[in-house]
């Protein structure tokens, strides 16, 4: 994908042999939740490399035991926001390499039949505009549960957003282009279609469900 296309707000798919190699465990149905978790893990952590490639950094001078520098600093306070329940998955991975971020939380769960989020939690810093704010969730399906985080996020202040997640499906991307098209979408997939149940197909199935073994 070309920069002018992450600029616009687009999707990055990731093509990594690493994360093709750990995402085809995710998907296999064999795999249990302990292996889960642990993968889930660290393909979070791997993308994080990615997606802050675009953080701000600021001249600093530093001062080695040769003598004196010059380096870079982030610039702002760095917010990761994952979506209850599944996001919660990615967060260790996430502050492996970035163990500075602040993290919100926001609770949304997917209305089975009507396929409609519902918000029961929002837990966020209340200066969202302080830095770059990464949303996290490891499913976009229809694209309403990152929409209404992203929703979210907006209203509490949040300027700076980009979003993290493990399998897109087309109609979650045309969603949240529409919806919130200066959000760029990092995926490690990007797979075919939903089915009648707007569950992503192949997918890996319930991510939540998954990955605490509610299956
Ligand atoms: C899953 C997933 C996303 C949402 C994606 O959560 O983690 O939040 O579904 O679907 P959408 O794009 O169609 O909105 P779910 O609501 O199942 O809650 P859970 O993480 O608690 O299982
Ligand atoms: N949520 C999931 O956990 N998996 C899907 O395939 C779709 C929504």
């Amino acid at each position: 994908m070309s920069d002018s296309e992450r600029d616009a707000g687009g999707v990055v798919v990731f093509d990594h042999p690493l994360i093709r190699h750990k995402m085809t465990y995710l998907r296999d149905v064999e795999t249990g939740h302990r292996p889960f978790r642990a993968i889930l893990t660290q393909i979070a952590g791997l993308m994080v490399y990615e997606v802050t490639r675009s953080f701000e950094t600021e001249p600093v001078e530093v001062e080695t035991p040769m003598g004196r520098t010059s380096g870079h600093r982030l610039v702002g306070a760095v917010t990761v926001v994952p979506v209850l329940r599944a996001g919660l998955g990615m967060i260790s991975g996430v502050l492996d390499i970035m163990p500075e971020a602040r993290v919100g939380h926001l609770g949304l769960a997917r209305d089975e039949k009507t396929l409609e989020p519902k918000a029961y939690l929002n837990k966020l810093p209340s200066d969202l505009d302080a830095g770059p704010v990464v949303l996290v969730d490891p499913m976009l399906a229809t694209g309403g549960s990152a929409s209404a985080a992203c929703a979210m996020l907006r209203e509490a202040g949040a300027k700076d957003l980009r979003m993290i997640c493990l399998v897109a499906a087309p109609e979650g991307v045309t969603r949240m282009r529409a919806d919130h098209p200066g959000v760029t979408v990092y995926t490690a997939a990007l797979d075919e279609r939903l089915n009648e149940q707007g569950y992503i197909m192949p997918g890996l199935g319930d991510a939540g469900d998954r990955l605490y073994g509610t299956v």
